[in-house]
């Protein structure tokens, strides 16, 4: 049995690093009774800073719902180290903790195995199954999966995921809490995903375009090609940070282990390119060891992209994106490509590809036929829904 969501009061943030400090701070401001817990005090005391700032700069521009005052949405918070106390009488649980399966499987067990029976456990897993975290726990149909994009507090997308497990009600009970919780850019979307594969919708669909661009790394490697040529290629004219700076930014081992993690659970065509491989062997991650496309030792690199190499066919990237998103609607992750596009506009900042495929779709297929054969990639060749266009009449 599953509480009403009007009876959500108490919400316990579970792992207040980088994303837990920030959901937890959109709980307070949407009213609810939160607790803060992590391993560590001083991780605790972080993320309190972190949110007591946040709230007063919001307080400071008018931009707190009603009229709260900071010191009014701090009396609802809590803070201990102590898993079990906190979640006495939570009514959810949002779990933000390492991305490692045995660990969020026993905070998932012991959460639900001490607090009350109706209380949902959602996991802001980017990766790991819902139906592995919840294995071991008793009531495995109060789990969900709760995806936040990064920065939680700008970034208006929430992907409610369900586990094989998952009742209908904690899915409608996540909805409704993400909802609830405020974004300072614009309106909440909060799609359901109805089924937990790999990178539910919004990364799922974006994944494989890594394939094309690795593809490119390799050539512009090999012919010796500048690195802003490549980055004025890709880069849209209305970007804040050109890709290479971003990917950089983000970090190459971050693409290599996610590279690596869709090769071993959607197809081995996503094993990482011999370049970035080279730059994972030579240590140059980007940003934080100061060299990656770009040379970061004297701060963040600014490509002159005035020069475009030219050898990149970024309608190769639509193309990708649709046929991906074909698969998601094929495998009934999600039954809608308006959903898709929507959840891309949300989680991204950037318009979704399916609108576009609707009168575009064979010279997609086609464009795809091409460069699969000419990458040699499987995966990317074009899935029978899109070359037949029936998923246009999946609204
Ligand atoms: N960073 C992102 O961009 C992003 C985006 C979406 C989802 N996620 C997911 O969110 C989760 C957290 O990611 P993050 O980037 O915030 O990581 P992080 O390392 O910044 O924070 C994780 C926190 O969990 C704490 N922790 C570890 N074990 C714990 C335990 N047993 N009990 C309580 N706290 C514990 C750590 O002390 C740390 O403070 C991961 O599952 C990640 O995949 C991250």
């Amino acid at each position: 049995m599953v509480i009403q969501m009007k009876t959500v009061e108490n919400i316990i943030v579970v792992g207040v690093g980088q994303m837990g400090k920030g959901i937890a701070q959109l709980c307070l401001m949407a009213g609810y009774h939160v607790i803060l817990n992590d391993v560590k005090n001083d991780i605790i005391k972080n993320a309190v800073t972190y949110i007591e700032n946040g709230l007063k700069r919001l307080e400071k521009k008018g931009q707190l719902r009603g009229k709260l005052m900071v010191t009014d949405i701090l009396a609802r918070m809590e803070t201990t180290t102590d898993l079990i106390e906190a979640v006495k009488e939570a009514d959810f649980i949002i779990e933000a903790i390492v991305e490692n399966l045995d660990i969020k499987q026993k905070v998932c067990k012991t959460a639900l195995d001490n607090s009350p029976r109706h209380c949902v456990f959602a996991s802001n897993t980017s990766s790991i199954r819902i139906t592995d975290i919840a294995k071991t726990c008793n009531n495995s149909t109060n789990v969900i999966g709760m995806h936040f994009f990064n920065p939680a507090p700008l970034m208006r997308l929430i992907e409610i995921i369900a586990g094989e497990q998952s009742s209908e009600e904690t899915m409608n009970i996540g909805v409704e809490v993400g909802e609830s919780l405020p974004c300072l850019r614009g309106e909440r979307y909060v799609p359901k995903v109805l089924k937990d594969h790999p990178g539910f919708i919004v990364n799922r669909v974006l994944a494989p375009e890594r394939i094309y661009s690795d593809y490119i790394f390799d050539l512009a490697y090999k012919q010796g090609i500048p690195w802003q040529e490549i980055d004025a290629d890709i880069t849209g004219p209305n970007e804040q940070m050109s890709r290479l700076v971003l990917a950089d930014f983000v970090g190459r081992d971050v693409s290599f282990h996610t590279a690596e993690y869709y090769a071993e659970t959607l197809s081995p065509d996503f094993s990482p390119g011999e370049f970035v491989r080279k730059q994972i062997a030579e240590g140059n991650l980007g940003k934080k060891t100061g060299r990656g496309f770009y040379d970061w030792s004297e701060g963040r690199p600014r490509p002159d992209l005035s020069k475009k190499a030219g050898i990149v066919n970024s309608m190769v990237y639509t193309a990708i994106r649709v046929n991906e998103a074909c698969r998601v609607l094929e495998e009934g992750v999600c039954n809608s490509w308006k959903v898709i596009d929507e959840a891309i506009l949300a989680g991204m900042n950037f318009p979704g590809p399916m609108e576009y495929a609707v009168n575009n779709y064979r010279q997609l297929a086609e464009l795809l036929e091409e460069y699969s054969e000419k990458l040699n990639k499987p995966y990317l060749k074009p899935i029978k829904l899109l070359q037949s266009g029936k998923f246009i009449s999946m609204e």
